[in-house]
């Protein structure tokens, strides 16, 4: 051969070479290890915990239907909701605000219905809020869904002794003034109430305090706040505004572990700005990479506000509690602008299941989490229209999760390949593993980059397993959403992109995805 010719085939080799490496990249191959020596956390199921304030139509036309409604009620609650929130082992129920909650008085919502004061609810609209779903409408929809009730009370516009009656009414044995108002309103046995915020947003619409002065009002309010006999009180200090770092410090710093079950932390993902959020269905895929690299930024909160907690906790005794998240986005065209109803397409499940990962995987410090807000608001599980309801992708992802409920967090090693737009990337993997108490391991798995799978190949130490089965959620476009003419256009279905070789876990993940494995 003529060494002209031959140096051509070398650098035709060498180019052949160079292409095939390439496509290895566009594949997006990943080796993952799972740490089954070490189980850490049990992944508190108040993590899965929803969200429903006085606000739009969650309650009003959500939950607490009309007398004249057709659909299948007890009293005036809806029964195929609760049905649906049942199914997702719904833990918690945060109620009745937010907002509301610091300018609501819980004396107007007892009693005669027809007979209770009205008011205004000057931050949802100006609408007339009858009161007719007050704290025994509240409770009995908790017991219906066999989940805690976590009440939120006014520290805004209330007493130090409005809140301390409202906790005796709820939770006191004996004889006493609440309680026998209690029993002439019906209900005889306390609820024993144990999940109680201490304001809402208080450095806001909560009464746009200094956390300074809000951390003196907690213990005042707290201190009042009793533990009746079998009713000890797990109390939520209003907590930062997302990265309000010295809101955390300055709480930590004055009030002792003692005194304070949780503090909680609220942060939304908007896709835009908070003057124009952004459309729920029609953004491009620009707009749906900055929502995730948004969304992601729960990480960094979470971490952050988890390192100043461990400075002054570090035995982790105070919870952080999320009772705030999700997307929001401007409302659907047409709609009242105060009452915050927005569609939910496969990128709110794509959010919901980055953020619920994140959490489990913090779970050491994230003990409780509030999705903002079950029904008709935000990043709603359930939209209604008359007495038609659809379960959202938001939905499907709180079912597939449930799984993690109380298991134990499996630690997880792997570096994720990035989803790149323009001259930024973000991790376009993310998971989390867990074992239950059948010894069943859960990975849920989300791959965020719309155009590439991920091939995955998983070492799964110290677990002895045969075989895996899986599910996923996906649809041919991001914006892609359920509507009342197509309900279940998003919704999990049987995965087949998972194998046992050898000793691996090999699974194709595909684009826009999220995979929920169950390995045996
Ligand atoms: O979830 C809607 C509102 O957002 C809540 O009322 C408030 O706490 C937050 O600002």
């Amino acid at each position: 051969m003529q060494p002209f010719k031959l140096i051509k085939q070398i650098v035709l080799i060498f180019f052949l070479m160079l292409s095939l490496t390439s496509i290895v990249t566009a594949q997006k191959s990943v080796s993952m290890v799972v740490d089954g020596f070490h189980p850490s956390t049990v992944i508190s199921k108040h993590i899965y915990g929803h969200f429903s304030e006085h606000l739009g139509r969650c309650i009003y036309d959500g939950f607490w239907v009309s007398d004249t409604s057709t659909v299948v009620k007890k009293d005036r609650i809806r029964l195929d909701i609760v049905a649906a929130l049942k199914k997702i082992q719904i833990p918690n129920l945060r109620w009745p605000g937010g907002c509301f909650a610091d300018e609501y008085h819980w004396r107007d919502g007892i009693g005669v219905r027809t007979q209770r004061p009205k008011m205004i609810n000057t931050n949802w609209g100006n609408v007339t809020e009858d009161n007719s779903f007050g704290t025994h409408e509240f409770l009995e929809l908790c017991s219906l869904l066999n989940c805690e009730p976590y009440i939120t009370a006014n520290v805004g516009s209330g007493t130090v002794e409005e809140m301390s009656k409202w906790v005796e009414y709820l939770n006191f044995d004996g004889l006493s003034p609440m309680t026998n108002i209690r029993k002439q309103n019906g209900r005889v046995e306390p609820w024993k109430v144990k999940f109680w915020g201490v304001g809402n947003e208080s450095w806001g619409c909560g009464g746009n305090m200094t956390p300074d002065y809000y951390a003196d009002q907690y213990k005042r309010y707290a201190t009042f706040a009793k533990n009746y006999p079998g009713a000890r009180l797990n109390k939520i200090a209003a907590g930062p505004n997302g990265s309000d770092y010295n809101w955390t410090e300055t709480m930590m710093k004055k009030v002792s572990a003692n005194q304070m079950w949780g503090i909680a932390l609220h942060h939304y993902t908007v896709p835009r700005t908070w003057q124009d959020k952004g459309s729920a269905t029609a953004f491009d895929e620009a707009e749906y990479f900055t929502t995730m690299q948004k969304c992601l930024e729960m990480e960094e909160l979470v971490t952050r506000h988890s390192t100043i907690m461990d400075r002054y906790d570090p035995a982790k005794r105070v919870a952080l509690v999320v009772d705030e998240w999700g997307i929001w986005t401007n409302v659907e065209p047409g709609t009242n602008p105060g009452f915050l109803y927005q569609q939910n397409s496969l990128r709110d499940a794509m959010v919901a299941a980055t953020t619920l990962n994140i959490f489990n995987n913090h779970s050491d410090r994230v003990r409780m989490a509030n999705l903002a807000q079950t029904i008709n608001v935000l990043q709603a599980l359930i939209l209604t229209e008359g007495a038609k309801m659809l379960l959202t992708p938001t939905y499907h992802v709180f079912d597939l999760f449930k799984v993690h409920q109380e298991a134990k967090l499996l630690p997880i090693q792997f570096t994720s390949p990035d989803f790149v737009s323009g001259k930024q990337k973000i991790p376009a993997l993310n998971v989390s593993t867990s074992k239950d108490s059948n010894g069943l391991v859960h990975m849920t798995l989300v791959n965020l980059d719309p155009s590439n799978k991920i091939s995955l190949r998983t070492t799964l130490h110290s677990i002895n397993w045969t075989k895996v089965e899986g599910q996923v959620l996906s649809s041919a476009k991001i914006t892609d959403v359920n509507t009342f003419e197509k309900p279940n256009l998003i919704k999990p279905v049987a995965f087949s992109g998972a194998k046992k070789e050898g000793t691996e876990l090999v699974v194709d993940l595909p684009a826009q995805s999220l995979v929920l494995l169950t390995i045996y």
